[in-house]
């Protein structure tokens, strides 16, 4: 992707440097274009060196290329980092005396700001109304983080991480269609236990719930993910609920679904448990050469949520997923279709696989179909799949 990273002249320059190199190490070509004062606090030949593109500030040199307005015409994203509260009052009145400016106004690129300066400054008035300017503009300003300053103050003020900034940046590229839904996810595979060590489970990774989970943060929605044994997450996108078996899952996607606009039921769930569940660890030499395992059904988790959601009038889209061993395509659409009906979702997610295909992986090939009679199949990466799934979400909200 073309990104231009405007650099503008505060303390915090320096920091661009790590912009830069995660940018391009992720493949992006990077054209830098600081302000004359930033180049009092970091060098050309370093911006350009990391960069590996020209580095200029100057609207009067190569005129012939119409710099000052290509750069902004060919920028797919634009990130300004750090901004300082001088270049965000120009950017506000749409000053264009710098390269920096006119590649501003030249430009249909989403444009991130991630500003930084003093506390005082952040607060001041011209500053607040500078920043609700740009903002009611659709630009995107972030909020700077709190921390040490500068000098021996502290409070907000400081540059945010360069994860942090290239993440939102990327957001303005997706598009916000789930923006203020609630979706409820459900990922992994259930385990029933047999003792206090042993257990019957499946070969669900979590992968695709996982990805569904972060696409549609992407997308704008607040998500819940119940995983059931994918491990733990802290610190993600997401609210994370852990549970174990069939049982702590159905009372978790209970607990979230009335406020739920959807429920993903990307969970591979156990049909059956053991009734009988040891409370020590059973020994083959008690048992002897056989054991029989009296299992009872699990409820469909799924279908008592679409039950409770016709009955309570509630508008939550479900989509369920089912792990098929269908041999053809042919054959994988029509099982859709059948358990479409039979759990009575408004869209179902099929795919096959036979010979271990797809658990664990990070691909995956699926048939889609919907209440609304639709089908389609999506081939690809477990990422790719879920804004296919997404995509089909917001129709159905719609
Ligand atoms: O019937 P089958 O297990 O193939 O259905 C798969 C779909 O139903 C998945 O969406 C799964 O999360 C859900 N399911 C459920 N409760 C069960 C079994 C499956 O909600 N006991």
């Amino acid at each position: 992707m073309r990104i231009v990273l405007g650099v503008t002249g505060g303390i915090a320059a320096y920091k661009a440097t790590t912009i830069i190199r995660q940018l391009t190490e992720a493949g992006h070509s990077v054209q830098v274009v600081p302000t004359q004062n930033a180049l009092r606090f970091i060098g050309a030949t370093t911006l350009e060196a990391l960069s590996h593109h020209i580095v200029d500030t100057d609207l009067y040199s190569d005129v012939a290329d119409v710099k000052h307005v290509q750069i902004g015409q060919n920028a797919e994203l634009i990130i300004i980092a750090p901004a300082t509260a001088s270049f965000l009052a120009r950017y506000a009145s749409g000053l264009a005396d710098d390269l920096l400016g006119n590649t501003l106004l030249a430009t249909k690129a989403p444009v991130l700001v991630a500003p930084a300066m003093h506390t005082e400054m952040w607060q001041h008035p011209a500053t607040v109304a500078n920043v609700a300017t740009l903002r009611a503009r659709g630009v995107a300003v972030l909020d700077p983080a709190s921390g040490r300053l500068t000098g021996q103050d502290t409070g907000p003020g400081r540059l945010p991480e360069a994860d942090e900034i290239i993440a939102a940046a990327f957001k303005l590229l997706v598009p916000q269609d789930l923006a203020g839904r609630k979706i409820v996810i459900t990922a992994g595979g259930t385990q029933e236990a047999i003792d206090p060590v042993r257990y019957i489970g499946n070969k669900s990774s979590g992968k695709q719930g996982l990805a569904i989970a972060r696409a549609a943060n992407a997308r704008g929605a607040q998500v819940t993910l119940i995983g059931a044994n994918i491990g733990e997450f802290s610190g993600e996108v997401f609210d994370f609920v852990s549970v174990v078996n069939a049982a702590e899952l159905q009372e978790a996607v209970e607990t979230h679904l009335s406020a739920a606009d959807v429920l993903v039921m990307a969970a591979a769930v156990s049909d059956y448990r053991v009734q009988e569940v040891s409370d020590h660890k059973l020994k083959r030499g008690e048992i002897g050469d056989e054991i029989n395992l009296h299992l009872v059904a699990n409820p469909d988790i799924l279908r008592a949520a679409v039950t409770r959601i016709s009955a309570e009038k509630l508008s939550t889209v479900t989509v369920g997923f089912a792990a098929e061993t269908a041999g053809s395509h042919q054959t994988l659409l029509t099982l859709a279709k059948t358990k479409l009906t039979t759990k009575g979702c408004d869209i179902l997610v099929a795919n096959d696989v036979s010979a271990g295909a797809i658990f664990g992986q990070d691909t995956t090939s699926v048939a889609l179909v919907t209440r609304s009679g639709s089908s389609e199949s999506f081939e690809g990466t477990k990422t790719f799949v879920a804004d296919r799934i997404l995509d089909a979400v917001v129709t159905a909200l719609a």
